[in-house]
């Protein structure tokens, strides 16, 4: 071999992370320092011994086949969220499969994965809790031919209510969090730990890959002297837009793919901040300069190839309206008559414990579907479809031209969607704020 073709397959090796995918996901207590040295380490659940999980990376096309083995007290299930797969590995308790039995079940998932981009996966049983210790990992498909960049990154937001020895509080599914926001914590952790700092070269171009993995908490996050392009959203190319100023707005589950030209002087420092919640804005990180000047024109963007989604016919399109009510200061279910159930979707609520539920739809397969989102509430809710892309019509008050598989729709406002009904089976609506969910806000709809 020349230097020039060890050099070429340097570049390679660098472009594909030489990490290979495990084939085993183990569902096990583990400990680890969320907060520093300075707190004691905090007892989590982790999926491989490590919060989030191991990033699991294949090749648009590929397939992935991975055996979870549980051994909590508690039934479990892994969904892969995003992914259009066969409805048998959806991960969906009581729907798509018998739960993972507790103290040893196990369970293979192996399905292609037909569209690249950033996708996550976590529990679907229980997911307040489960997800809440830390059970989420990101799920990465790369392009055919992915963009030329210098590092391709994951951060994972995972958002935690703490004690002061670190320990996680235990009132998962509180009545106050289930019908207010969700379960907001006190501590937000990138890729699993509190990050001072972010270090960068100059000159750099990062594909940073944003997973909002949190049960309940919704980023808007603004790069300060920077202007990051945004490339896909849940995994769905768009057009190159460049965030001059603007944040990215992230409910839970959502994802966002970013490119960022590290253009500012060595030795700099510049924050990373979180203002979604008016009143509570922090600082998530700084991206710190290391390393001297590297001059560089950083290249124009070219669209990601778009994924083999089908587009709906608009205008054959069945139409449906999908009302989300309930919460506080709004039409809550009776608390004498259904106790801890706060959110409905076209009035009915899904219980967590759903064996054999009933369809809230039902589309014939192949058909094109215009969902008309309609939030009732004085809530946030970030609504998600299983087993579909859906292209975003309007939101908000807006138009908008974007796919994705989950939609954050303000309080007393509507979004509306449109997909191709075509992948068979009973898949999953529910809102992603994962109290929400439990405490009613689901319903199933039936692709046939
Ligand atoms: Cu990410 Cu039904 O969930
Ligand atoms: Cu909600």
């Amino acid at each position: 071999m020349n230097r020039r073709q060890f050099l070429s397959l340097g570049a390679l090796a660098l472009a594909r992370p030489a990490v290979a995918s495990p084939a085993q996901l183990r569902v096990a207590p583990a400990r680890q320092p969320l907060v520093g040295t300075a707190h004691p380490a905090t007892e989590v659940w982790a999926y491989n011994g490590t919060v989030p999980g191991p990033v699991l990376r294949y090749r648009q096309g590929e397939r992935l086949r991975i055996e979870v083995e549980n051994t909590l007290d508690a039934e479990t299930t892994v969904h892969w969220h995003g992914v259009r797969l066969p409805n048998a590995m959806d991960g969906v308790p009581h729907v798509t499969q018998a739960p993972i039995a507790a103290r040893g079940g196990r369970f293979t998932y192996e399905f292609e994965l037909p569209d690249a981009g950033t996708f996550w996966y976590h529990p679907h049983l229980g997911s307040p809790e489960q997800v809440g210790r830390g059970l989420s990992g990101a799920l990465i498909v790369e392009e055919r031919e992915p963009p030329a960049v210098d590092r391709d990154l994951v951060w994972l937001l995972s958002d935690w209510r703490l004690d002061r020895e670190a320990r996680i509080a235990p009132d998962f599914m509180s009545a106050m969090d289930a019908s207010h926001a969700g379960r907001i914590g006190n501590t937000v952790t990138v890729n699993g730990a509190v990050l001072e700092s972010f270090s960068v070269r100059p000159g750099e171009r990062l594909r940073l890959r944003l997973v909002n993995a949190s049960n309940a908490r919704i980023y808007g996050l603004r790069f300060e002297g920077h202007e990051p392009w945004l490339i896909a959203l849940d995994g769905q190319p768009l057009e190159p837009r460049r965030l001059a100023g603007e944040r990215i707005v992230l409910g839970p589950a959502q994802r966002a793919d970013l490119i960022v030209d590290c253009a500012a002087p060595p030795g700099s420092r510049h924050r990373v901040i979180d203002d979604f919640y008016p009143r509570r804005a922090y600082r998530l990180l700084d991206l710190v300069y290391e390393g001297s000047a590297r001059r560089r024109d950083f290249a124009p963007l070219q669209r990601l190839p778009a994924n083999p989604v089908r587009q709906p016919d608009l205008g054959r399109a069945e139409r449906l309206r999908i009302v989300f009510g309930g919460g506080m200061m709004g039409a809550m279910p009776s608390q004498r008559e259904h106790r801890g159930v706060f959110w409905t979707i076209n009035g009915k609520a899904m219980p967590e414990q759903h064996h054999d539920p009933a369809p809230l739809v039902s589309l014939k397969r192949g058909t094109s579907c215009v969902m008309e989102l309609v939030n009732e509430t004085a809530w946030h809710h970030p609504i998600h479809l299983h087993g579909h892309v859906f292209r975003v019509l309007a939101k908000n008050g807006e138009p908008a031209s974007e796919w994705g598989d989950t939609t954050l729709i303000d309080p007393r406002s509507r979004a509306e969607i449109a997909f191709v009904a075509d992948n068979p089976g009973d898949w999953m609506l529910h809102c992603h704020v994962l109290e929400h969910q439990a405490s009613g806000m689901m319903a199933l709809v039936r692709v046939a």
